[in-house]
């Protein structure tokens, strides 16, 4: 779909975009000067849990999560909302207002936006940021030998479709949303702090799918080692039972030829990992000097992070 629009943009052209289309990453980078560029991106969607305020806040985090995902800071924010004629406007409120509790909780002013009327719900955020120009946390920056860090554990995907399907047990709904609205601000800090290069965030193409995009871009294989990958309480329950977003078999007919599972992990083990998730963690590539300061300091200022597996020379993705 975007390779007409590459075509008509040649990166020569344009000498201070760092991050466009030619190389699709979390969010568009422009060169200010030398010392700062600005991070564009947007990011909305349809309600993924029945609570208005929740919604607006889990459509919050994951909009700025990629201005995390690229090292950056965010500064600023505008609403855009696609709201039913007939919805009621306390309902409308609490979404807008989960989302600017949210992004006011990352220290993001709120500044503008806009809302047209559609049958659907839809809610998001465009975010601009700041980050450093050499010091980019890209696709491209995952070298051989380092350490695949996660920052949230996976299987919201899963937990929300039992939601919708009335199968989910509300202790396992209040997990998965408690994660959806937690801010990638922490961890992507910890990035920027240790000089991390290599990095972006895990959502609707699942952790494998944008792993293959950093391993694809980055030119290596990734290792994961299944014992090690965390999941929210029930994702296992619901995906033993085979409950799955839509968006989860896309991801395996997509990227499926590109993993090789280890025998002893099952379809819905293989399943869970295709999860299509929304406001997932960040997954990054982390040099092993820097491994265990990492998580000394990511204990210290209370981030959980998983290391769940390592940079291989290659291509494509193993799951051990
Ligand atoms: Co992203
Ligand atoms: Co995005």
């Amino acid at each position: 779909m975007l390779r007409p629009l590459q075509g008509l943009f040649r990166s020569e052209d344009y000498p201070d975009l760092l991050v466009g289309l030619g190389e699709p990453d979390d969010a568009a980078v422009w060169r200010l000067d030398d010392e700062r560029a600005l991070i564009a991106t947007t990011d909305f969607f349809t309600p993924v849990v029945d609570d208005p305020y929740d919604y607006g806040a889990i459509a919050a985090a994951n909009a700025l999560s990629d201005v995390y995902a690229m090292g950056g800071q965010p500064f600023l924010a505008l609403n855009i909302a696609a709201l039913p004629p007939n919805l009621p406007v306390e309902i409308s409120a609490e979404i807008l207002r989960g989302g600017a509790e949210k992004a006011r909780e990352a220290g993001v002013v709120l500044a503008g936006g806009h809302t047209v009327q559609d049958k659907e719900p839809k809610y998001g955020l465009i975010v601009l940021g700041f980050v450093h120009p050499q010091r980019i946390l890209s696709k491209k920056g995952a070298q051989p030998g380092d350490a695949l860090v996660l920052s949230k554990p996976l299987g919201f995907g899963t937990v929300t479709t039992a939601l919708k399907r009335e199968q989910a047990d509300p202790s396992d709904v209040a997990e998965a949303v408690g994660w959806m609205k937690r801010l990638n601000r922490q961890a992507g800090e910890l990035a920027v702090e240790f000089g991390l290069r290599g990095g972006t965030d895990v959502t609707g193409f699942s952790l494998l799918g944008h792993g293959l995009e950093m391993a694809n871009a980055s030119g290596v294989g990734l290792r994961f080692f299944f014992e090690r990958i965390p999941f929210t309480r029930g994702a296992r329950r619901y995906a033993s039972e085979w409950i799955f977003p839509g968006g989860s078999a896309d991801n395996k007919l997509f990227y499926g030829s590109q993993v090789r599972f280890a025998p002893g992990i099952d379809e819905a083990s293989q399943m869970l990992l295709f999860d299509a998730q929304t406001s997932g963690g960040l997954l990054l590539a982390v040099p092993p000097r820097s491994l265990d300061e990492l998580l000394e300091r990511a204990a210290q200022v209370g981030q959980p992070l998983w290391v769940v597996g390592e940079v291989i020379s290659g291509a494509g993705i193993e799951v051990l």
